[in-house]
């Protein structure tokens, strides 16, 4: 072939790579967009590859369409689509409750006979510590420790994100982020509970390890408002679709978007079922720093003041922790803030061994 027709094609491939190849390419994925906004079952590489070239924006009416497919979904068909086994998940009668746990704990300690002042048996029974991964229980909603993105990150978030698959980053790309101590309500997925509860917990590095009071605060804030949240969930998803009135928005559902009133007030006539467990992990104990014996304190007194101020809202709440530092923190301090009667309520330093 003739050099100048060589580097004549040879110019025309690098112009065509360089300036052509990457707007048709780009043309192209718009067009599988549009297929996807109009297909119910997105596949997640065609969304992988529109999200890595910054094309992919979940409008929506696709994130609800796809929140409502997923909730109406049985485990088992969860569990088809997903990579874990039925068996491999555990319900809440699968979890020793506080009561039974402590029980057990005292076949191991010699437990005083005085009962407890304010004993409260039946939130007691409410109360379960479990150390686990959060992502294999099929709980009604697990909480996320997540950053104000609400974009994924490592930890417990990263876990989350990893199990429920990209729908759920499709939800969070809605929301607008979450601010310090707020909660935000998502689907859950691929994950075996039915929600996510978001949030976002203090910053603490402390060198230290003294906590500020905005700190303390926060991450105060961060377990009231998981439940006042939940509490709102529910209240919303009490009331028969009738009875919803026609531009009254869904919690944590924008109305914003190129809908009408009409299509939002459609979509909110689907009701969703309620939270009554709820599964926390031990927020802002991990990559953001809170000293571990401080956060469980707050975790359990938040825990105790919600209850006693709703006794009858939820049937569980979960403590997962993760690391064994957590467990002694937690069997050293729920018999504080979940006292029974007949078992020691603190143990002296001997008992820490
Ligand atoms: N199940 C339960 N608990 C877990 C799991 C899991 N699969 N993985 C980690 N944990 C525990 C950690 O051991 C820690 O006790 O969750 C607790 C919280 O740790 P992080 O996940 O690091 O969360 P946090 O300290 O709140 O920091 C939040 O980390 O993952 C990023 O995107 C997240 O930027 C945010 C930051």
């Amino acid at each position: 072939m003739l050099p100048r027709v060589q580097n004549t094609l040879r110019f025309v491939a690098i112009a065509f790579n360089h300036y052509l190849r990457q707007p048709i390419y780009r043309t192209f994925l718009i067009g599988k967009m549009s297929q996807i906004e109009d297909s119910t079952d997105s596949d997640s590489e065609t969304v992988a590859e529109l999200r890595r070239c910054h094309i992919y924006e979940p409008s929506r009416n696709s994130v609800l369409r796809d929140r409502d497919i997923y909730l109406k979904k049985s485990l088992f068909e969860i569990a088809e689509e997903a990579d874990w086994q039925i068996s491999e998940v555990l319900t809440i009668s699968d979890l020793p409750t506080w009561p039974e746990y402590a029980k057990a704990l005292e076949r191991t300690e010699e437990a005083n006979n005085t009962s407890a002042a304010n004993a409260n048996t039946d939130l007691s029974k409410k109360i379960v510590l479990w150390q686990g991964d959060i992502t294999m229980l099929n709980v009604d909603a697990i909480v996320n420790a997540a950053n104000d993105s609400l974009l994924g990150g490592g930890g417990v978030d990263g876990a989350i994100h990893e199990s429920a698959g990209p729908k759920l980053l499709s939800e969070c790309e809605t929301l607008n982020g979450c601010e310090t101590g707020d909660a935000k309500i998502t689907a859950a997925y691929l994950l075996p509970s039915q929600f996510v509860v978001h949030t976002v917990g203090p910053k603490c590095h402390s060198p230290d390890s003294v906590v500020s009071h905005h700190s303390e605060m926060l991450l105060t804030s961060c377990y009231r408002t998981c439940l006042d949240k939940v509490l709102e969930h529910n209240e919303f998803n009490k009331r028969s679709p009738d009875t919803a009135s026609k531009d009254e928005e869904r919690p944590g559902v924008s109305a914003k978007d190129d809908d009408s009133n009409a299509s939002i007030s459609k979509r909110l006539q689907r009701f969703e079922p309620p939270i009554r467990s709820i599964a926390f992990p031990c927020i802002s104990t991990g990559i953001y720093g809170y000293p571990k014996e401080a956060a469980a304190e707050v975790a359990l007194k938040t825990i105790r003041e919600w209850l006693d101020e709703h006794p009858d809202e939820l049937d569980a709440v979960i403590f997962c922790v993760f690391l064994d530092s957590d467990v002694r923190n937690y069997e050293k301090l729920l018999p504080v803030y979940f006292p029974l009667p007949d078992y020691p309520q603190s143990r002296s330093s001997e008992d820490e061994t």
